[in-house]
């Protein structure tokens, strides 16, 4: 076991190696992968810090490569790199432009490969699957390269994509992750609490962003870590906006609109119907149903105070529901 374990990040590190070769050192590599990255706007600097690579549009190239070089077909399958169909072999990420996905400590546990074109009809983000190394619910995109500014800063913002989180480190942010595009789990948030206790989530501004930032928010409380919210203009991602605006632009952008998750709960009632009874007694309730998940007490006391501020009800019905909801989970 630990034995295909250490076979397994062995061939995905010569992987990684393998698609930066092929990115810079081939024509094909140059004149589709890297030229790809530039008209993103992705500087030289920034394609090398993240490793950036391409997978060529051969159907085995790289499967026949890792094998001249005496990598064996059982740990390349096992990392996904190599898919085997009916005695025949397939490389996953043909021609794609490749993300590695590196652990806490920089390890390649996996890759994200994306399509070059915008044809609706393939996958637009292939990922490795599930193998031996590579939890997709336990690894978060960028750690590696976020971890000592995460600590100093004292802060996390967590994106959706691979993209936004290379775009950050071009402007200089570099407290940044990402959840790669799946429902964030407690096991990523957990990651973040050994470095900082406050997460900052910026989703893209539309409507599945907006769902997955509420979804992430009760995640979050439940360890007793702090959420801001903050979100971006219809249709533009921290990957867009970072591209159109300079660093201070962007910090300033971040500051002001940062909410609270009581104050962005609110703001979207007051976006949906200010004055419907019936709406503002529902988002008072999700409201406080997020307040149940937070360990402390003191901080809920807090938050129950803020909460009847700016929903403009009583305290004392507030902390009758909350009594009432502990009871029911108890
Ligand atoms: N994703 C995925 N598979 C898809 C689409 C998305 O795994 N078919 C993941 C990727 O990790 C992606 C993230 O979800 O980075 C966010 O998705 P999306 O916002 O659609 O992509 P962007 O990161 O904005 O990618 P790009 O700017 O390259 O279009
Ligand atoms: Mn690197
Ligand atoms: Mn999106
Ligand atoms: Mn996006
Ligand atoms: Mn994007």
């Amino acid at each position: 076991q630990a034995n295909t374990r250490e076979s397994l990040y062995l061939v995905s590190e010569y992987a990684s190696k393998y698609f930066q070769n092929i990115l810079h050192k081939t024509d094909q590599g140059k004149a589709i992968g890297l030229s790809y990255f530039k008209e993103r706007g992705f500087t030289e600097e920034t394609i090398k810090k993240f490793d950036l690579g391409y997978s060529l549009d051969e159907w085995q190239a790289f499967t026949d490569d890792a094998i001249k070089k005496g990598y064996q077909l059982e740990f390349l399958e096992g990392t996904g790199l190599t898919i085997v169909k009916d005695n025949k072999q397939f490389d996953r990420f043909k021609g794609r432009v490749m993300f590695p996905i590196q652990s806490m400590s920089g390890r390649v546990l996996g890759f994200g490969g994306r399509i070059l074109t915008n044809d609706k009809k393939a996958a637009k983000y292939l990922n490795s699957p599930e193998s031996d190394i590579y939890h997709k619910s336990k690894v978060l995109y960028g750690i590696y390269h976020a971890k000592q500014s995460i600590a100093k800063e004292d802060n996390c913002f967590l994106v959706e994509g691979y993209t936004d989180v290379i775009q950050f480190h071009q402007r200089g942010i570099k407290n940044v992750v990402s959840s790669s595009g799946t429902a964030l789990t407690p096991e990523q948030i957990r990651l973040i609490n050994r470095l900082t206790k406050n997460i900052t989530v910026l989703f893209d501004g539309d409507a599945a962003g907006m769902r997955a930032s509420l979804r992430g928010i009760d995640l979050v409380l439940e360890q007793g870590m702090n959420v801001k919210v903050c979100s971006f203009p219809d249709g533009e991602d921290p990957d867009s906006f970072a591209k159109q605006n300079t660093l201070e632009e962007l910090t300033d952008y971040l500051e002001e609109n940062s909410k609270d998750f009581i104050q962005f709960k609110a703001s979207l009632l007051v976006a949906d119907a200010k004055n419907d009874p019936i709406k503002k007694a529902d988002t008072i309730r999700d409201i406080m149903n997020s307040i149940s998940k937070i360990p402390d007490r003191i901080k809920q006391e807090v938050y129950i105070q803020e909460c009847s501020k700016i929903m403009d009800i009583s305290e004392s019905v507030l902390f009758t529901t909350l009594a009432q909801m502990g009871k029911k989970e108890a």
